[in-house]
């Protein structure tokens, strides 16, 4: 049977050293209109046709909320330190000034069943579920919408306080204000330079905001944010520019603000016309010390600049890749912790927060033999070792996903789970990836002892 070999001499091997699964509520939750939650800009996008692939939606998707209970024992049962789950806004605060005690109950039976079985919870407050009564005020385009996120956070914080052990006030701010408000892929559709760097300031104001509120309500918790990143790399020696502006603009916009103050320069000349408007004071709030910055990594960019001076992805043949077409480059992953640590001085401990591939994966006599993705774990582990090695202070690593569920704008049809779902059954099934990470962490366990 498969298990992942973790090289010795490792910080990895330690009992701190923080291994778990994560998810997300959307994804995974369904009971969309159960337990008074009301709909989220998803839930809107996912309706309109066109938007998603086959026309899935998250209503059902691993109907999480009835099943939850379950789900938790087999999350214990995979011998996991913790658990990383995000809460649904429009469940806690389903109309504009209205707390919903039935949502905040959803959350705290998961976290004290969690906790009773020994499991650590990370808690994200927002994995791009916006309430769609902000949209309609004008979302993240409104200033307003920050304000409104930190009102969320302190309710959230003061119900729960240090039982949510780490929290996270964003998911992936660049996906979420550039795909989404940007780029017109995901919720709610929007397009336009303009309206996603003004989306992205708005976000991390949000952040901001929420940071000192999250740290008086819960003292003794860990408080940060997660942001994804694909580090560039040259299709030739001349296209260093486009490597510099690919991550400026993909992480570097997103990072830079909170540890270092200040938006990348490089962005801010490249479209002088499209920056947000910043008050004074804004920066000082969204630089507020973080207690660790989480990183999720999936793969990396290859580009160039094209004649017309753009920065272009350039589409590689004979790599692997996974079944959405992203190619398995773990080198990618050492290489963007050790760049992360030499950008900035500042640099907290990091959480990799998310790691994972997708699969077209399928249950035979009860197994499923998914080698790509236990190829793609142990490549993975290699590298995060190999950025700890190299100097860098990581203290957890989350494989996405805890099962498979709804992947946003590709639907059903991406399988990022280390568990199967059956969507008409909503059975569950361990894949050999997740019996490879139980037979590491039983060892480490032993290890440990
Ligand atoms: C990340 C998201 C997560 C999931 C994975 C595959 O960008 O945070 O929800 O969709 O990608």
């Amino acid at each position: 049977m498969a298990k992942y070999e973790l090289p010795i001499n490792s910080r990895m091997l330690k009992s701190d050293f923080v291994f778990g699964v994560a998810t997300s509520s959307y994804q995974i939750e369904g009971g969309a209109e159960e337990g008074g939650r009301t709909p989220s800009i998803w839930d809107t996008f996912c309706a309109v046709p066109g938007k998603v692939d086959n026309g899935d939606n998250g209503a059902v998707a691993c109907d999480h909320y009835h099943l939850w209970k379950q789900d938790v024992a087999m999350i214990a049962e995979l011998g996991v330190d913790a658990y990383r789950l995000s809460i649904a806004w429009s469940r806690i605060v389903p109309r504009d000034g209205e707390v919903n005690p039935e949502g905040l109950k959803f959350y705290e039976n998961i976290i004290d069943e969690c906790h009773a079985l020994g499991m650590k919870v990370y808690v994200t407050l927002y994995h791009w579920d916006l309430p769609q009564y902000l949209e309609e005020k004008g979302g993240w385009l409104n200033r307003e919408t920050a304000y409104k996120f930190a009102q969320y956070a302190d309710i959230v914080s003061q119900h729960f306080g240090d039982k949510i052990d780490v929290y996270s006030t964003l998911n992936e701010p660049a996906v979420s204000a550039f795909l989404g408000y940007r780029f017109g892929i995901h919720a709610p559709g929007i397009k336009g330079n303009k309206e996603g760097f003004l989306a992205s300031h708005h976000t991390m104001l949000a952040h901001g905001l929420a940071m000192p509120i999250l740290r008086k309500n819960a003292p003794n918790s860990m408080h940060g944010l997660v942001v994804n990143a694909w580090p560039a790399y040259a299709e030739s020696e001349k296209d260093q520019f486009a490597v510099e502006l690919s991550e400026a603009e993909s992480y570097h916009w997103f990072v830079d603000p909170v540890l270092k103050g200040e938006y990348p320069a490089i962005v801010k000349e490249r479209y002088p016309y499209d920056m947000p408007m910043i008050l004074e004071g804004d920066m000082a709030i969204i630089s507020a010390p973080i207690d660790y910055l989480g990183v999720n990594y999936y793969s990396r960019n290859v580009v160039r600049l094209n004649e017309h001076n753009v920065v272009e992805k350039v589409v590689l043949e004979d790599v692997e890749k996974t079944h959405i077409g992203w190619e398995v480059y773990p080198q990618g992953l050492t290489d963007l912790l050790v760049a992360m640590k030499q950008r900035y001085d500042n640099l907290p401990p990091i959480y990799i927060t998310e790691n994972g591939a997708a699969g077209d994966d399928s249950v035979t006599d009860g197994e499923v033999n998914d080698t790509q993705r236990v190829n793609y774990f142990q490549t993975h582990l290699k590298a995060t070792h190999d950025a700890i090695e190299a100097g860098v202070q990581i203290d957890g690593y989350f494989a996405w996903s805890l099962m498979d569920n709804f992947e946003w704008a590709f639907g059903y049809e991406q399988r990022f789970g280390i568990v199967h779902v059956d969507y008409t059954t909503q059975t569950r099934t361990l894949k050999q990836s997740a019996k490879a990470y139980q037979a590491m962490l039983v060892e480490r366990a032993a290890g440990n002892k």
